[in-house]
């Protein structure tokens, strides 16, 4: 369908009308307040990405595909996981909400045709992180977090920081979402602890 063109080297009226077709193909997937957040990281990422010398252009498509599952139940995310042989963890299961940076994957790659790699891994691993994240990926995480109508705690502490070094910025949002879910008395999953080891080591 073009967008891997569009989106690596394509004119500006090419990407233009790639991000139209997937604006819309989101409108229909999401309610409209997750619509409006990625939208809004789809125009916060590109200054971030100018701060730290990265491409803009695979991060866009990411952003706007990055919570394409989050429309899904927690029965339909773990059905498509089964339908489409995404591992299930127990922790999955347990919370299925967990599955959904992998399901927007599968979403993309099946009905869009978007399989480059920079949006895969971005989209892959804004849920929880990935020890082997590249920075362009730790950005997409970043932005989720800093995008202007997050109120999360610490908020402004972050988007300062995810603007001047992202490693930091990355331990900081590690340790917010530490917070987060033991206030919930919810695990954090195993794979942002081995994230925040590799930060750190
Ligand atoms: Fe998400
Ligand atoms: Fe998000």
């Amino acid at each position: 369908m073009g967008e891997k063109q569009a989106s690596k080297a394509g004119s500006a009226a090419d990407i233009q009308e790639t991000e139209n077709r997937i604006m819309k193909w989101l409108a229909v997937k999401v309610d409209r307040g997750r619509y409006a957040h990625s939208l809004r990281v789809m125009k916060l990422i590109p200054r971030l990405a100018e701060a730290h010398g990265v491409a803009p252009m695979p991060l866009r498509l990411a952003a706007l595909l990055h919570d394409s599952a989050r429309g899904m139940s927690d029965e339909e995310m773990l059905a498509a996981a089964e339908r489409w042989k995404v591992a299930v963890r127990p922790l999955d299961r347990d919370c299925p909400v967990l599955l959904h940076g992998r399901l927007a994957v599968e979403l993309a790659r099946r009905e869009l045709g978007v399989n480059e790699p920079a949006v895969v891994t971005a989209v892959l691993y804004h849920t929880a992180g990935h020890p082997r994240m590249s920075l362009s990926d730790k950005l997409l995480f970043l932005a989720d977090m800093i995008e202007p109508a997050r109120r999360i705690e610490r908020v402004d502490e972050l988007r300062s920081v995810s603007f001047r070094d992202v490693d930091r910025a990355m331990l900081l949002a590690i340790a917010i979402n530490r917070r987060h879910l033991a206030a919930r008395g919810r695990p954090m999953d195993p794979v942002t602890l081995e994230l925040e080891q590799a930060l750190t080591s």
